[in-house]
């Protein structure tokens, strides 16, 4: 099997050489240097971290409609202590206000919401500087058609926005200081509102908030994963994870989850989109329920199933109330939080299954570097084991592995390694350092709309490509295992910039490049794109004229966890 990737590499490497073919505007000589140039494979930038995925608390799960400044005040309160137990690493962000906190539905009359002052004493304002003031940030929700989804007493419905009211209500939010916004969609859908175009409008809103004020809003899209069956829609047939990245920083992907372990399993398996999951955009399972009703064992399962995910981590349990010890144990794992914020930001695959027994495994940063549950859905314990070869780790190297519930490491294993005992409901957890087989390099074959190659020592290939048009990557093999790429590039500005991936034609992704601070070193960012077998067609192109793209220097393969197959979706439309 090792030879038979090792072809692969060659041929690609084989391939990509003889297909460049650039028409830049440097000298013939340097033309020359590019087309024949033998890619270095083993010169590749270094990670650049993607913002992980946001980490928290909501009301909802616990409060439902019951919000009001002192009930934040202590949940805000618990939130801090619980972080006071995470010794280093990762720790718990937001405070989020769910629906509810806008009871009246009332505007003044120059649109304003009218909030209540027994509710809100000191205005949604004083609340913000409250959880600001102890070290978290605060977020807030509303629905993106003027509908609420909860009903009062009386029977009517909550109130949301609505179109007119986008640009006026994001910059209230900002202005009142919070830092992140779940937008819902049970008004935009009893209105027939279409989710990728009404969610693009508020991104536009937020962005515009975020220039009058300096404050950016995170922003939640809340729309339970729903697939428009309107053929006019821009996204008809299709969720969330094709068009939310660079519209949310998270989209949810199936309906509510409840505190018990069905839902959380079903949740799980509607969030399988590993290919929407990129340089900071994340499907989103839901909120969190552990320690909520569940036994520890199942809790546990699912804490370590979000993180192999790399889903959101907003906590759903009342944090007002002393914690259980375990519940305590479980949210505040250092090595288990660690994996969920993992600086490549990508989501775990599922790599094997026999009946109710699934190995999930998520590509780190760094070299080899993988994280495994082993998640025994079945009603008696069961021995488990995790093969190498399913990782894209060098089956016969030796690779240490740890288990990051226990916190101990287990030894060095070649091939595989086996949990003898995974108790039913629940998972071993574990983190694998082995050797990932030797990555592949691609390069340009064609450049369009205005791209030049320029000189970069810090390049595998001595050039890069700046000005992005559209680059093409032509005529590649894949031998079909896997499908993670590697990016490595150049964005020496303070800001992150952005270029759209289209792979085999399909519909673009957008990637984000963080800075990558300097032009003498690059930056990669990793992106999973399932091949296809036989030769595959990449392209990265700018999004338009006025947004500032990255310089390329190189696609690479990287070797990862295999996938068993594309989807193990059972969750699809929003069922709210
Ligand atoms: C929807 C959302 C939930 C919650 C409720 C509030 O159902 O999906 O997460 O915000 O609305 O009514």
């Amino acid at each position: 099997m090792r030879l038979h990737r090792r072809c692969v590499f060659v041929v690609l490497s084989l391939i990509s050489s003889l297909c460049a073919c650039g028409r830049g505007t440097d000298s013939a000589n340097d033309e020359a240097a590019w087309s024949t140039h033998v890619p270095d494979v083993t010169q590749r930038a270094t990670q650049t971290p993607v913002p992980p995925p946001p980490m928290g608390w909501s009301s909802w799960n616990s409060l439902g409609e019951g919000v009001n400044h002192d009930v934040i005040k202590a949940e805000t309160a618990g939130l801090a202590a619980l972080n006071a137990r995470i010794a280093s690493g990762h720790r718990y962000e937001y405070v989020n206000i769910d629906e509810g906190w806008w009871l009246s539905g009332q505007r003044d009359a120059s649109g304003n919401f009218i909030v209540d002052a027994a509710q809100w004493p000191g205005g949604m304002q004083a609340i913000a500087r409250y959880i600001h003031g102890k070290g978290l940030k605060a977020g807030i929700y509303i629905d993106a058609g003027p509908r609420g989804c909860g009903k009062r007493a009386d029977g009517t419905h909550f109130v949301g926005s609505d179109p007119a009211h986008y640009d006026h209500d994001f910059l209230q939010f900002a202005q009142w200081g919070f830092d992140f916004v779940k937008v819902d969609f049970c008004g935009g859908a009893a209105r027939g509102y279409d989710p990728e175009k009404t969610y693009r409008s508020i991104a536009q809103a937020i962005s515009r908030a975020y220039s009058q004020t300096g404050h950016r809003l995170t922003f939640s899209v809340c729309d339970w994963g729903t697939i428009p069956t309107d053929k006019s829609f821009p996204d008809y047939n299709e969720g969330p994870w094709t068009w939310g990245a660079g519209v949310g920083t998270m989209w949810r992907t199936t309906r509510d989850i409840t505190p018990d372990f069905g839902s959380v399993i079903y949740n799980l398996a509607g969030n399988y989109h590993p290919e929407g999951q990129h340089t900071g955009y994340y499907n989103d399972p839901d909120m969190m329920v552990a320690g909520m009703r569940m036994s520890a064992v199942h809790d546990q399962a699912h804490i370590s199933l979000w993180a192999i995910s790399g889903a959101p981590l907003i906590l759903g349990n009342d944090l007002a109330k002393p914690l259980p010890a375990d519940t305590a144990r479980l949210l505040t794992n250092e090595e288990v939080l660690a994996i969920d914020q993992d600086a490549l930001g990508l989501q775990g695959l599922l790599v094997a299954q026999s009946g109710r027994l699934q190995v999930w495994a998520k590509l780190l940063a760094g070299t080899g570097q993988r994280a495994i549950v082993l998640f025994n859905n079945s009603a008696k314990a069961a021995p488990m084991t995790v093969t190498w070869d399913s990782l894209g780790l060098v089956s016969s190297s030796q690779a240490m592995v740890r288990d990051v519930w226990a916190r101990k490491d287990l030894g060095r294993f070649a091939t595989s390694y086996t949990a003898h005992d995974v108790p039913a409901g629940g998972v071993t957890m574990l983190t694998i350092s082995g050797t990932d087989s030797a990555p592949a390099t691609w390069q340009p074959g064609s450049l369009d709309g205005g791209a030049v190659f320029a000189r970069c020592p810090a390049c595998t290939s001595g050039k890069k490509v700046t000005g992005l048009g559209t680059v093409n990557f032509s005529g590649m093999a894949s031998g079909a295992r896997g499908g993670f790429i590697e990016v490595g590039y150049v964005n020496d500005s303070t800001r992150t910039v952005f270029a759209r991936l289209i792979m085999n034609g399909q519909r673009p992704t957008m990637l984000a490049f963080p800075p990558t601070r300097s032009n003498a070193s690059m930056g990669a960012i990793a992106v999973y794109v399932p091949f296809r077998a036989g030769p595959n067609a990449l392209a990265l192109s700018n999004v338009d004229a006025s947004t500032p793209a990255p310089d390329i220097g190189y696609v690479a393969t990287i070797s990862g966890p295999v996938p068993l197959s594309q989807t193990i979706s059972i969750a699809r439309h929003g069922e709210n």
